[in-house]
């Protein structure tokens, strides 16, 4: 058994490389924009920006929680928040549960995320604990936090060699949670799907943002998995396409309520699936692995810049995706769309 800080290290280490051959299945592949040869606009005028979390970011995308607490994690976040800050984009950091336990704070992120949606982070299992409200609520003024995700992970804790098997009560926990704190609360999976079902369930409980987080990229089973002894790996492995691709999600999730706030992830590798899966229905997506792979080199040498090009190619691209279907703005190509028919 490792303790949580050495886990979070091999996360980073194998979410980064192992799996680098083994494409998954992404479904917004076989999304097609329509494309217009009249659009009838001025490329250099299209308007990115949306509001999210009562801010305004330039483009609709968030990084996704990843890592926090250690020193190359604090490292990472700050490099992260930096660039999400000089892009005004939503920044999410990975699961306070590690720093608050171990009482190191992540104050500083705070002061450089001056004008961003800056979000926290904690577990479902642990807010159905007695202990579950006090952790959220120190997670979230640690940070000062706009919004705090609460992540829904089973299929990860059951193949985790360390994971939490008691997933009784954590329903409660967030329909809890969701009357006490002072910020809105974003329930989000890790690359398995929210699927219909559990969102109407959080639904009905007040939550009113979800991140589908859905299968076509990192995928968590392969990598607790490969935790695993080999002797044990033989288990898990039936389960490694167990999920809902993110086509699915996205259609699914915006159908049950327009007040809801919908973030497509799972696989979103570049602008053009930024714009399809807006097009499906998502309000903004969130983004993590190949963020990550961008940043830090093999030997963990962060590569700021390289993150820089890909953030500002991820903008190129979803203007072009907006200007081939002759939309002014995020909020227009939205209008056009028609949720669901894709
Ligand atoms: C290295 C790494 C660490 C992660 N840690 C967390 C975490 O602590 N909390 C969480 O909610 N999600 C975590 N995630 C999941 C991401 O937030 C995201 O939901 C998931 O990776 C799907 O997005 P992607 O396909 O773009 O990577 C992590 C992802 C990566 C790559």
């Amino acid at each position: 058994m490792y303790s949580i800080k050495d886990r979070k290290i091999q996360h980073l280490n194998i979410a980064k490389y192992q799996f680098e051959n083994e494409i998954e299945y992404n479904s917004l592949d076989s999304v097609v924009l329509p494309y217009c040869a009249l659009p009838e606009i001025d490329f250099d005028t299209i308007d990115l920006s949306v509001n999210f979390l009562n801010k305004r970011i330039s483009f609709p995308v968030m990084i996704s929680g990843m890592t926090g607490g250690t020193e190359r994690s604090n490292n990472i976040n700050k490099v992260l928040v930096e660039l999400a800050e000089e892009h005004n984009i939503a920044m999410g950091i990975g699961s306070q549960r590690a720093s608050l336990e171990t009482k190191s704070s992540q104050k500083f992120l705070r002061k450089i995320a001056k004008n961003i949606p800056l979000i926290g982070n904690v577990g479902g299992v642990q807010l159905a604990s007695p202990s579950g409200i006090d952790l959220i609520k120190r997670a979230i003024n640690d940070i000062e936090a706009d919004a705090i995700a609460v992540h829904l992970n089973p299929l990860q804790e059951i193949v985790q060699p360390e994971g939490d098997h008691d997933w009784r009560g954590v329903l409660n926990g967030i329909s809890e949670a969701v009357k006490t704190l002072p910020c809105p609360i974003i329930v989000k999976e890790v690359g398995r799907g929210l699927s219909k079902e559990v969102i109407k369930s959080l639904f009905n409980v007040g939550v009113r943002i979800f991140d589908v987080a859905g299968m076509g990229g990192t995928n968590w089973t392969k990598i607790e998995t490969s935790r695993r002894p080999s002797d044990e790996q033989s288990i898990y492995q039936p389960f490694h396409n167990i999920g809902i691709p993110l086509k699915k999600l996205i259609i699914d999730a915006s159908s049950i309520s327009k007040d809801n706030i919908i973030i497509g992830s799972g696989g979103i590798k570049n602008g053009l699936d930024v714009a399809k899966a807006i097009w499906l229905g998502s309000d903004l997506v969130s983004m993590a692995g190949v963020l990550l792979k961008s940043l830090e080199d093999k030997n963990h040498k962060i590569n700021k810049k390289n993150l820089d090009n890909l953030l500002n190619n991820l903008k190129t691209q979803i203007k072009i995706s907006l200007f081939i279907t002759g939309s002014k703005s995020i909020y227009e190509f939205r209008e056009k769309s028609i949720f669901g028919e894709n």
